[in-house]
């Protein structure tokens, strides 16, 4: 086994030196927060075992520091298709400089653990390109990359729990206890990471607006639905003036919002739990914890309720850790004895049956097990922050100064319990009143951008939602004075849902751009974009192959954008005469010269 291999190579010396050494540092690249979750609990095992550890995500870790470090645990998640997760981009950067020596990190001791899902084709790609890269510069492996799975029928646990059994394995022989020293039990509520410093302070209801680093003003001018109202999806138009003045964005740029709880949602929570009294006293955070970190766009006074509206998500699906801290708390004993058996190794079928695979919200958790009386200082500790979340721009700033648009989809599903189920962003986005409020936010370059020239033929392909970057691009080249625009653009309704129609139709009739539209259900057969792409293989082909255009995709990853691929494969075959093996090469190709860009979700 990987375990017993491992343990071989270790030489006597190694683990008597290292019994003074146990010192770990623990880094994660985070997108949702599941991998620092994973690096946190990670770190709680630690400290179990009185390793002294450190925990940062990859680029908040100060990276001249590298070289002195013995051994590293890596944490890394898997976003888009394939990439790096944005808190480890910059660390990834320093990584692959050129001019790092091959043995730079020849002290180093170190496995990594990806996240991700294997039905993707770049599966765990992050980690797999970082324990690599890592060995490329000297550091040792101590321990093979674990892979964990989305797919595994318990979800990451089902890859997470063996890879860590056995990592524990290795480590401890390596660094084995020094005498005197005993693991310390599971069942002993770990100290909190933070405390509240109540102070005799009436809070200051502006204290939230304060801008904060790179933030900048967004008010709400416009908030208009802009499908059918017996359509099922509600999709808005939301048109935003931003406080900086010439402010300019490039087509491709992302908005990144940071979404709140709804305060009647809170209210709610706090009188289930019981928090009245205390939901509205100030406090300072303090940390109890040099890992842990207040974190910086949060409000240096808070209280319960606005810490739960602003920060911090009652909705999510809990994580494991978040069962644990329960179990501490619960004052009925089959409630503890419940949640152990759902901590325990043997309990994990029960776990995910009860948890994930029903989505149940962490609010449905509480209550279930409604004898828990949380210490509140663990508040920080078992609540996920409520996690930005990025919207395609779908203006250009050139079309529209100091304004930014965005097109969105309101999130509502049903669970497999089938309970109506709202996106925790798009709910509160779908409420904001024009003229009422204005939000921070911060833009980000997203992945996608425009060619140089204007005159190279694009194909632009955005179904539902997907067309939000679509318009962006096409205001700006059309403002510019490109002509050669060919929008694919897919719903279901041409009179549900085919929003921006009055715009495309402008601009078709103006000459300056192609418009083709699958409407999947207005007809008995379904037709999506990538048979408009098919019908019209001819042209494609032309602007691919003949006239070296260019090809944008965006929308949701489930199929499409493997559908559209393949719609280009054979395209090539039949207009090219190209080999299977032939349009593959030709796909690679058109993607690494960045003639075939997407952004999926
Ligand atoms: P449907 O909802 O009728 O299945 C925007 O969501 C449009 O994309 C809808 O018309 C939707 O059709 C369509 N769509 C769904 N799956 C798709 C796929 N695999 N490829 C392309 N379009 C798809």
């Amino acid at each position: 086994s990987p375990v017993e291999l491992q343990l071989e190579k270790l030489s006597i010396s190694d683990k008597s030196t290292n019994a003074f050494k146990r010192q770990m540092l623990i880094l994660y690249g985070s997108q949702t927060g599941c991998a620092q979750d994973v690096a946190e609990r990670m770190s709680r095992q630690a400290k179990r075992r009185h390793f002294k550890t450190r925990l940062y995500s990859m680029d908040a870790y100060d990276r001249d520091n590298l070289i002195n470090e013995n051994l590293v645990i890596f944490f890394c998640s898997t976003t888009g298709q394939g990439d790096e997760p944005d808190n480890m981009k910059k660390f990834w950067k320093f990584l692959l400089r050129k001019n790092l020596p091959n043995d730079i990190l020849n002290q180093m001791k170190f496995t990594v653990f990806g996240l991700g899902d294997s039905s993707y084709i770049r599966y765990n790609w992050p980690a797999k390109k970082l324990y690599k890269r890592l060995l490329q510069l000297g550091a040792q492996s101590i321990y093979p990359r674990g892979d964990g799975d989305d797919q595994h029928y318990l979800g990451i646990d089902g890859t997470l729990d063996p890879w860590l059994k056995g990592l524990w394995k290795v480590l401890m022989e390596m660094y084995p206890l020094p005498s005197g020293l005993n693991v310390l039990p599971a069942d002993v509520l770990p100290a909190s990471s933070f405390r509240m410093e109540f102070i005799n302070h009436k809070l200051d209801p502006d204290n939230n607006n304060i801008v904060k680093h790179d933030e900048i003003y967004a008010r709400l001018v416009k908030n208009k639905r802009v499908t059918a109202h017996d359509h099922f999806q509600d999709v808005r138009h939301m048109e935003f003036n931003i406080s900086v003045s010439d402010f300019k964005y490039e087509p491709g740029d992302v908005l990144v919002v940071r979404p709140k709880n709804l305060p009647d949602e809170v209210d709610e929570f706090i009188k289930m739990m019981g928090w009245e009294e205390s939901a509205d006293k100030a406090f300072i955070l303090a940390s109890n914890d040099e890992d842990r970190k207040v974190p910086a766009h949060w409000d240096s006074i808070l209280t319960l309720r606005k810490m739960f509206e602003n920060y911090l998500d009652i909705f999510s699906t809990p994580r494991r850790s978040f069962f644990e801290f329960l179990s501490f708390f619960t004052t009925n004993e089959d409630h503890t004895e419940k949640l152990r058996e759902f901590c325990s190794a043997e309990g994990q079928d029960d776990l995910y049956a009860y948890n994930q695979r029903v989505r149940r919200t962490i609010v449905e958790v509480l209550q279930d097990f409604p004898s828990a009386k949380i210490s509140l200082e663990y508040i920080p500790d078992m609540f996920p922050e409520l996690q930005p979340r990025q919207f395609s721009i779908s203006s250009s700033s050139k079309v529209h100064p100091n304004q930014i648009h965005l097109t969105v989809a309101i999130v509502q599903y049903k669970t497999r319990l089938q309970k109506p189920r709202r996106g925790v962003c798009t709910k509160w986005m779908s409420g904001l009143k024009p003229g009422e409020c204005e939000i921070p936010v911060i833009i980000t370059r997203g992945t996608m951008r425009l060619p140089i020239s204007l005159s190279t033929p694009i194909i632009f392909i955005g179904p539902g939602t997907g067309v939000s970057v679509m318009r962006a691009f096409i205001e700006d080249r059309i403002y510019e004075g490109a002509t050669e625009n060919y929008l694919f653009f897919g719903c279901r309704y041409r009179d549900k849902d085919f929003y921006y129609q009055d715009q495309w139709n402008r601009y078709v009739d103006e000459g300056k751009l192609k418009l083709f539209v699958a409407f999947s259900r207005d007809q008995d057969n379904i037709i999506y974009v990538q048979h408009m792409l098919r019908e019209n293989a001819k042209l494609v082909y032309d602007i691919l192959h003949n006239r070296e255009g260019h090809v944008y995709i965006s929308g949701r990853s489930d199929k499409m954008p493997n559908d559209v691929m393949n719609a280009f494969k054979s395209i090539l075959i039949s207009e090219g005469g190209l080999t299977d093996e032939q349009a593959e090469k030709y796909m690679i190709m058109i993607e690494r010269t960045k003639r075939y860009q997407q952004e999926v979700w």
